[in-house]
Parts: structure tokens; C-alpha cells; sequence
């Protein structure tokens, strides 16, 4: 049911943690499933390149593979190019996901973006593609 990618990411979360003083953080979840994923970024005020993500997800084993892929997946990146870290990407970084577990990435992505968020406000910058989170913890598939 779950590919070798998920089933290593969820024994062997990577960046599972928190950032102190962290640029942005973000934090999301699920009414429904009651998950929750926390984000944090710490990123490079001159060349705006995130230097660490880590998260703390409290959920599924889906979740907690997202979340540490998608760790992977924006470190290294400017704060512009991890917009395009979706929960597609994710999902597809991780060699598919079940339809059901669909929604446990879009946690992911949703995260990032509020992290994202909570960064740009901090500092009174516009990341142009970048839309408000919703509330903090949500109810949708
Ligand atoms: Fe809700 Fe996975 S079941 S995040």
C-alpha cells in the first residue's frame, strides 16, 4: 500500500525537530483526522535561501512521511522556488501516496506556506504567488 520512499521517510523522519528563533513557522492541521504539522524555517536574510527546515507533526504515518519529505525538499531552496513544493511534488518525491492519504500531504504543502507567511509578515515582505493561510487549523480534505 505505501511505497518503500513513504515507509523509510515515516521510520526515518528526516529534520524532525524544532528551529529556536526561527525565521517562519507555521503550524496547520486537520479537524477531521485531528493531525497537526508544524513547520520551521530559518532562512538567509541577504540571499533568502532557507538554510534549515525541521517539523514536528503530530499524525499519521502518511503525515509525518510528508513532513519529512518536504523538509527535504525546500532546504536549500529560495523562499520563491519552495512555493513550487506542493503536495504534488511531495507526493511524488515519495513515489506516490494512497487516495486516501491524499490530504496528509496537502498538510505539507500548507504548512510550508504558512511558515512561508509568518516569515514575509515578520519582515514586511511580499512573496508574490504567496496566499494567506487559512485559519491555523482547518477543516478540509
Ligand atoms: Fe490526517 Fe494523515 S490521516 S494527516
Amino acid at each position: 500500500m505505501y511505497s518503500e520512499k513513504v515507509m523509510d521517510h515515516f521510520s526515518n523522519p528526516r529534520n524532525m525537530g524544532e528551529i529556536e528563533d526561527a525565521s517562519g513557522v507555521g503550524t496547520v492541521g486537520n479537524a477531521k483526522c485531528g493531525d497537526i504539522m508544524r513547520m520551521y524555517l530559518d532562512i538567509d536574510e541577504d540571499t533568502k535561501i532557507i538554510k534549515e527546515c525541521k517539523f514536528k507533526t503530530f499524525g499519521c504515518g502518511a503525515a509525518v512521511a510528508t513532513s519529512s519529505m518536504a523538509t527535504e525538499l525546500v532546504k536549500g531552496k529560495t523562499i520563491y522556488e519552495a512555493l513550487q513544493v506542493t503536495n504534488k511534488a511531495v507526493m511524488e518525491a515519495l513515489d506516490g501516496l494512497p487516495p486516501v492519504k491524499v490530504h496528509c500531504s496537502l498538510l505539507a504543502e500548507e504548512a510550508i506556506h504558512a511558515a512561508l507567511w509568518d516569515y514575509a509578515e515578520k519582515h514586511n515582505i511580499t512573496i508574490e504567488g504567496l496566499k494567506k493561510p487559512k485559519a491555523d487549523i482547518h477543516d478540509e480534505d
